[in-house]
């Protein structure tokens, strides 16, 4: 019994199936998200921007224009960036709000706007935003003239001090020695200086702002897009980490490397509650089970390697993991193949079998190991659909399949199995029949289990998908450990057929091999 600790996510389809198996949750993050940043931002005020344009140049566009006067001269680019720096200086947003004559404050001002040079130009963007259109165009523009007027201004005053400081030193260097023409150059270049210092233009506004038509922000759609991949993806982290922290078996792969038994067949949640497909049953097998028992019968025969095994006991690590159910539909899957069979209900504490079965409860086992009864008044006839009662020995008709109910409630269930009287009773049918299969109880909480398991040839293990633990099955493997030489099989029950379809009707004998002892 070996049981395989391997990685949890070996394949695409280890990963496709946690997603799987968490779509709801991953899809209702993703909605949750998205629809929580489209209401939020839906309500959000609106807010417009507009967009003013200015263009600066260095009016001193004539390299001679002021030859040898010492102006410092600036490139187009270092013209815009001095502007663009100026726009939010407080002097203007001071200027802008006694332009706009408005409540705002110059520090609100400046936070309505940005300024920057648009790269390698020698233009100057100015934006301005607002809770509406006419505010945002109307301080855009007003920022773009008074920086303009006060650059002008600036650049103005610059010239003008130029042509003072030319003709002072001009004045300082007269000498006889100055021609006339000379002389004539200086007044002209003092000349241009002072027509620069009165008309020179270095900035214009080339695109006024107009008042936006749509609101830039917010933007519902966009933000329930970018909020929907953020809950996508906090959705597949929570799929994977509550994953990571389920610790039940789910695959019936999974499973079997964790009990370590080969795996027989897998048993669908319908099938749960049914004994076979018994005309006198309270619940009749799925048909797609009716052919897992088949393939579990013929599984049986080999779990010993070719010898012949004639009792098998049906148990299970916890309770209500499907062993009335496994354990009668094997045995009506045995009747049906033609096998004389017994049923033999050993679950003394939660008998199940005379109603599933339709039979009468007592007398039965209990009543029989307490000498209360004799083996034919405990044995009941079933009925199959296919093979109606024989006459046995010419005189009473015979059953193929017969069973023992568990018989009137005892005191002291585990003292009963241990009799030797209980293993006699396993081997005088085992014996007389084909084949015995017995009910049993689960192995972890219930001590007397073990008891049967010793008694019979060969072991199955129910195992429920879904619901059994890790720590359960690999405690129920150390149980069984006990019996290291004795045959045993593993039957995943509760299994999904829409989760898992590869183990459903098609295809599964084709993999059954691999499973087989
Ligand atoms: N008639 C039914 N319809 C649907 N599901 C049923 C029905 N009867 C039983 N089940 C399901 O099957 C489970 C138990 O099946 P079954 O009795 O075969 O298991 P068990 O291992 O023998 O249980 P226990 O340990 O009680 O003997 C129950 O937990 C229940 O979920
Ligand atoms: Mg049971």
């Amino acid at each position: 019994l070996a049981a395989g600790d391997g990685p949890r996510y070996k394949t695409l389809r280890d990963y496709l199936r946690v997603l799987r198996a968490h779509r709801l949750l991953i899809a209702g993050m993703t909605l949750l998200f998205a629809g929580a940043a489209f209401a939020i931002s839906s309500r959000a005020a609106p807010s417009y921007g507009a967009e003013a344009l200015m263009s600066c140049t260095d009016p001193v566009v004539d390299e001679n224009t002021l030859g040898g006067s010492g102006f410092p001269r600036r490139t187009p680019e270092l013209e815009a960036s001095v502007c663009a720096q100026r726009v939010t200086r407080i002097d203007i947003a001071e200027a802008v709000k006694e332009r706009l004559d408005t409540r705002l404050t110059p520090g609100e001002l400046l936070g309505m706007v940005e300024a920057a040079r648009e790269s390698r130009t020698n233009l100057v963007a100015i934006k301005a935003t607002a809770g509406e259109p006419e505010l945002a165009a109307q301080v855009a523009n007003a920022f773009a003239r008074e920086t303009a007027r006060a650059h002008t201004a600036d650049e103005r005053g610059r010239y003008r001090e130029a042509a003072r400081s030319l003709r002072s030193r001009f004045r300082r260097q007269a000498t006889a020695r100055n021609t006339p023409i000379v002389r004539a150059q200086f007044e002209e270049r003092v000349a241009r200086l002072e027509s620069l210092g009165q008309f020179a233009r270095p900035v214009e506004i080339v695109e006024r702002a107009e008042p936006a038509a749509t609101a830039t922000s917010p933007s519902p759609a966009r933000n329930a897009v970018l909020a929907g991949l953020v809950g996508l993806t906090l959705g597949i982290a929570a799929a994977f980490l509550r994953d990571a922290l389920d610790i039940r078996l789910r695959e019936p792969g999974q499973i079997q490397s964790e009990v370590g038994l080969p795996l027989m067949a897998c048993v669908s949640r319908d099938a749960l509650g049914a004994a076979g497909c018994l005309p006198g049953a309270a619940r009749r097998l799925p048909s797609a089970d009716a052919e897992a028992f088949r393939i579990l019968r013929r599984n049986a025969d080999f779990i010993a390697g070719g010898s012949r095994v004639r009792s098998i006991a049906v148990t299970s690590a916890v309770p209500e993991e499907g062993k009335s159910t496994v354990a009668a539909s094997l045995a009506w899957a045995q009747a049906a193949a033609g096998r004389r069979t017994l049923l033999i209900e050993c679950d003394l504490r939660r008998p199940t079998l005379a109603k599933r079965l339709n039979v009468k409860p007592t007398p039965g086992l209990t009543d029989y190991l307490t000498g209360k009864a004799e083996f034919p008044d405990v044995v009941r006839g079933l009925a199959l659909e296919r093979h109606p009662p024989v006459n046995g020995n010419g005189k009473a008709p015979g059953h193929l399949l017969e069973v023992v109910t568990a018989g009137s409630p005892s005191h002291g269930p585990a003292e009963l199995l241990e009799t030797s009287s209980f293993k006699d009773f396993v081997a005088t049918a085992a014996r007389s029949y084909d084949q015995v299969i017995l009910d049993t109880g689960p192995l972890l909480p219930v001590a007397d289990t073990l008891e049967v398991l010793e008694a019979v040839d060969a072991v199955v293990v129910c195992v429920r998908a879904s619901r059994t633990t890790r720590d359960q099955a690999s405690a129920a493997r150390r149980a069984l450990g006990v019996f290291r030489d004795k045959p045993a099989g593993l039957v995943v029950t509760g299994v999904r057929e829409d989760r898992y379809p590869a183990y459903g009707y098609e295809g599964y004998e084709e993999k059954q091999p691999a499973g087989v002892a």
